[in-house]
């Protein structure tokens, strides 16, 4: 096989991607063992826990690693965690060169693997596809930096801007849910308001494509959801986890004990007149061992993790369609309340004061992102912030990443 470093390191990341919803809360890793241009092993990270990239791919070599080159896109291990350190295995299976993408993100042991793999005589290349491999594991570098889940809200829109209002009840095609499908898979949980289940009751299901259901996460500060409606469908193991307020729960005790006992996980916390801070909610989602979420709406969550800064990703899905009424993606439930002879709820109840979320010229952008160094005060982010605005048939129209392009750019409609 003649291949560059990069052609191989693309392999890695394709063989990394194979764990992509396996893998949680570790990063996906793949690795390739190349001798003069040939590959002679391959391997990936199969299962949070199981065996590393680098050690399964020199399993594969059957001892034929000595002299190699190893490609992989995460620098090994140097440390004890739940398997033993990649770099040892390395440096007794002989290989020669190692090229790595991206250093391990964690500052407590980032260049630490490279520095050991030095300090034994390997060559050791960075940098090849590092862009890439960042994008890959998103996830995994804003909750080692942040200590929290990664967010990636998702919405479906008409061409003016509305995510209900239309007559049917997908507003997207079939392609399109099919790619929604795979990000369910990909993602620990799928977060949902209380407005959304009482309105849809979506099943939130890997259906159209294999994989596993995520969790599923509501945020119901008023505890207005009973049992009933915290009935996800799906297969076993699948955590159906409430956020409330402590208040709510003391409110509606019957209706909290009646949760628990259908299996949902409650988590209380304090609030101000039912509305919870987002940052505490994810930090304690991060903690039971969410390590992403995918948000499906509806428009009053979307407001509150944009209020928060709390979106590291959105991706929209335009229909051709003019619904001309409904909620804009960011309508936050307070600016509904019609409050006669006010203007600005006139318009909103007209559907006059939105455009299209990307192309308003005016205003602030409807999402705002907050990079979790100031979040809080640890590193600085090593995520993307990315925008991505798809057709209804789940092609890529428009693509931005905050470290590429100004987000404001995107509002002109370029
Ligand atoms: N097209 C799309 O992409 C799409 C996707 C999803 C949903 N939708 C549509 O969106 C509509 C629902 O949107 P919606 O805005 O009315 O409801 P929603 O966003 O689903 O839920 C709003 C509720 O979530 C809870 N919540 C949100 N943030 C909170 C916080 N920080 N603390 C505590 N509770 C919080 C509140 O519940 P409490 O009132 O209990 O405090 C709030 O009333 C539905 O019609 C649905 O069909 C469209």
């Amino acid at each position: 096989m003649t291949k560059g470093a990069g052609n191989f390191m693309r392999e890695c990341l394709l063989l990394a991607l194979r764990g992509a919803g396996r893998v949680s809360p570790n990063p996906m890793v793949g690795a390739l063992l190349v001798k003069g241009r040939k590959v002679v092993s391959w391997g990936w990270h199969h299962e949070f826990g199981g065996t590393h990239a680098e050690v399964d791919c020199l399993r594969r070599a059957h001892g034929g690693a000595r002299g190699a080159t190893l490609y992989v896109n995460l620098e090994p291990c140097s440390h004890h965690g739940k398997t033993p350190p990649c770099t040892e295995a390395l440096i007794e299976a002989g290989i020669r060169h190692v090229v790595i993408a991206m250093r391990d993100p964690n500052p407590l042991v980032s260049g630490c693997g490279v520095k050991r793999l030095r300090g034994a005589g390997i060559e050791v290349v960075e940098g090849i596809l590092k862009d890439e491999a960042r994008f890959l594991n998103r996830f995994f570098c804003t909750h080692i930096l942040s200590a929290r889940p990664y967010v990636h809200v998702k919405v479906a829109e008409s061409l003016d801007g509305r995510i209900t209002g239309g007559n049917s009840r997908w507003i997207t095609s079939l392609p399109s849910r099919r790619l929604v499908h795979r990000w369910r898979a990909m993602h620990d949980a799928v977060l949902v308001g209380a407005g959304t289940v009482l309105a849809d009751r979506p099943s939130l299901t890997v259906r159209l494509v294999r994989g596993r259901d995520p969790h599923v996460v509501v945020l119901d500060g008023e505890l207005r959801l009973g049992a009933e409606e915290c009935r996800f469908a799906g297969r076993s193991r699948r955590r159906i986890i409430l956020c409330t307020s402590s208040e709510a729960v003391r409110r509606h005790g019957a209706r909290a004990r009646a949760l628990a006992r259908a299996g949902v996980e409650l988590l209380a916390f304090p609030s101000r007149r039912g509305v919870l801070d987002l940052d505490l909610v994810l930090a304690e989602l991060y903690n039971t061992g969410i390590g992403s979420i995918l948000v499906e709406g509806g428009a009053g969550v979307n407001a509150r993790l944009s209020e928060a800064g709390l979106i590291d990703e959105f991706s929209s899905f335009i229909a051709p369609a003019i619904h001309g009424r409904g909620l804009g993606a960011f309508e936050s439930v307070e600016s509904r309340s019609p409050a006669p002879g006010g203007s600005r709820n006139r318009e909103i109840a007209s559907g006059l004061h939105r455009k299209p979320a990307f192309l308003s010229r005016e205003g602030r952008n409807p999402v705002s992102f907050r990079s979790p160094a100031s979040a809080s005060g640890k590193n600085k982010a090593v995520a993307m912030r990315t925008i991505t605005v798809y057709n209804s048939g789940g092609d890529v129209l428009i693509r931005a990443f905050r470290e590429k392009y100004r987000f404001t750019d995107l509002q002109l409609g370029s």
